[in-house]
């Protein structure tokens, strides 16, 4: 485990290697124009995708299911059951809302990134993925699921059989139809499923055929689901260096971010802060979110500090948007998976995110330096009695300024959101929806090497699947 005291020769000649390798990199680029801003970025090299014909009612006609209820008493839903009334039964499919109950809306990605691929080539504007019709040409290929929506509908209708595979269980049933609607095709035989994509911002969302799905590319808000599974799986005698089908990786998986569901606020909007550290939320947690009952005894009664326990519902909106714009920090400990949609509402009202989670895994990660708006805290560090607040408010003013206006930078990095009904139409270009397809692209060249490796093993031989991780 130690490490050694003086680095071996070949790790210093390595150092060598790539050190010269980045002054040539520099020297050789010096003449060429300094480097494209987003959008010409995004215009050049566009990934191409396929579509996979899937039913409509496994996406579009699921909002339309959603709609149709005829009332939900699902908590969060009053929002919902207002716009229900307004939405008439003959609205065309695509021109549906994405549920506004934030229990729901988080998971948004789904839906802007669908309607993002549907948008006509010469609405487009500056999208990064160009739409094949044939599979044989494309990139990857895209499984048009609304597979948040799906379980989170299946929770409205009958929670009770959410987590059996049985023919009442519809989330169950519909996750069947395209697992085997799509392993019926070439394309999935050609490439085993690893360059598929699909949205899985919902830690439950396609609960039942996660090793289906495992070799594809998972879009996913962070790998809390699915160590858990691996965990279960290993039998509870959990160690690293086995590693299990159900394993997700930084190598083929992007990590997308929650739908924020708090307005912006710009940096000249922005006013005094006099509390020093905001928290809305559940003080009880599962599992990774232990640390929130823990840290919630400690913080409670800190001048300065300003713990709260919210509703979802508007009265607890306009309580987030106050606590977060009028707070310098905003703490952001593990819930129920490292993750929360939390930290993207403190980047939207320019509250310093004060990370808790150790495994915390991020969005856009080498496109968005989180440290230089962010401060990151070990929980074994936030759990000393006053080590937090004596740390933040060691924090000077401009510090803090600077943070801030780092981090109005990337606010628009983490919107989905294009304003069109049923997400058609133009994206903005420097946007959630482009980063995420730019983030894909990179991944291309290990995902086609895998498929070549696969493809000539002998038949018949398997070989246990291993994350060579970083
Ligand atoms: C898990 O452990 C229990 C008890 O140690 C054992 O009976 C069971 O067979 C194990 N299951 C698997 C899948 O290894
Ligand atoms: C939100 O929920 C809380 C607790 O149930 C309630 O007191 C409050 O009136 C609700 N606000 C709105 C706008 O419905």
């Amino acid at each position: 485990m130690a490490p050694p005291r003086t680095p071996p020769l070949f790790i210093t000649l390595s150092l060598l290697c790539i050190l010269s390798l980045i002054f040539f990199y520099l020297y050789s680029t010096s003449t060429i124009p300094p480097p494209p801003n987003f959008k010409t970025d995004f215009s050049q090299d566009r990934i191409k995708v396929y579509v996979s014909p899937l039913p409509r009612s496994l996406n579009y006609g699921l909002l339309q299911k959603y709609w149709a209820l005829s009332s939900n008493t699902r908590i969060g839903s009053q929002v919902d059951n207002e716009i229900r009334k307004k939405i008439s039964p003959k609205q065309s499919l695509k021109s549906l809302p994405f549920p506004e109950n934030p229990i729901i809306k988080q998971y948004s990605a789904e839906y802007w990134i669908l309607g993002d691929l549907l948008t006509p080539e010469h609405l487009k504007g500056d999208s990064f993925a160009k739409r094949v019709s044939d599979s044989r040409e494309a990139d990857v290929i895209f499984v048009p699921f609304f597979a948040a929506l799906s379980a989170e509908l299946q929770l409205v209708v009958d929670k009770g059989v959410f987590r059996k595979r049985v023919e009442t269980n519809e989330d169950y049933v519909r996750q069947r139809m395209v697992i085997d609607s799509v392993k019926k095709t070439e394309a999935w035989r050609k490439s085993g499923g690893r360059d598929h994509v699909f949205v899985l911002t919902d830690p439950v969302a396609m609960w039942h055929v996660k090793d289906e799905i495992a070799p594809a590319i998972l879009l996913v808000v962070d790998f809390g689901g699915w160590y858990r599974l691996d965990t279960k799986t290993s039998n509870g005698s959990s160690s690293d260096s086995m590693i299990h089908h159900t394993q997700v990786s930084l190598l083929k998986d992007v990590i997308v971010p929650y739908t924020h569901l708090l307005p912006r606020l710009h940096l000249f909007e922005n006013r005094k802060r006099p509390t020093l550290l905001y928290f809305k939320g559940a003080k009880h947690r599962h599992r990774g979110g232990l640390i929130r009952e823990k840290l919630w005894d400690l913080l409670i009664d800190e001048p300065g500090v300003i713990m709260e326990e919210g509703f979802p519902n508007a009265t607890g909106k306009e309580q987030s948007i106050k606590g977060m714009r009028s707070s310098q920090f905003c703490l952001h400990p593990a819930g129920d998976t490292p993750t929360s949609c939390r930290l993207f509402d403190a980047v939207q009202s320019l509250c310093i995110p004060v990370i808790v989670s150790d495994n915390v895994e991020l969005p856009f990660e080498g496109m968005v330096d989180y440290s230089e708006f962010s401060v990151f805290v070990a929980v074994s560090d936030a759990l000393k009695p006053d080590w937090l607040v004596s740390h933040l408010r060691s924090y000077s003013r401009k510090q803090k300024d600077r943070f801030r206006r780092n981090m109005a930078t990337v606010q628009p990095v983490f919107q989905y959101d294009n304003g069109h009904l049923g997400g058609v139409g133009p994206i903005p270009p420097g946007g959630a929806v482009n980063h995420i397809w730019r983030k894909v692209h990179q991944k291309l060249p290990l995902i086609r090497e895998a498929i070549t490796r696969e493809r000539r093993k002998p038949q018949g031989v398997s070989v246990p699947l291993r994350c060579h991780c970083i």
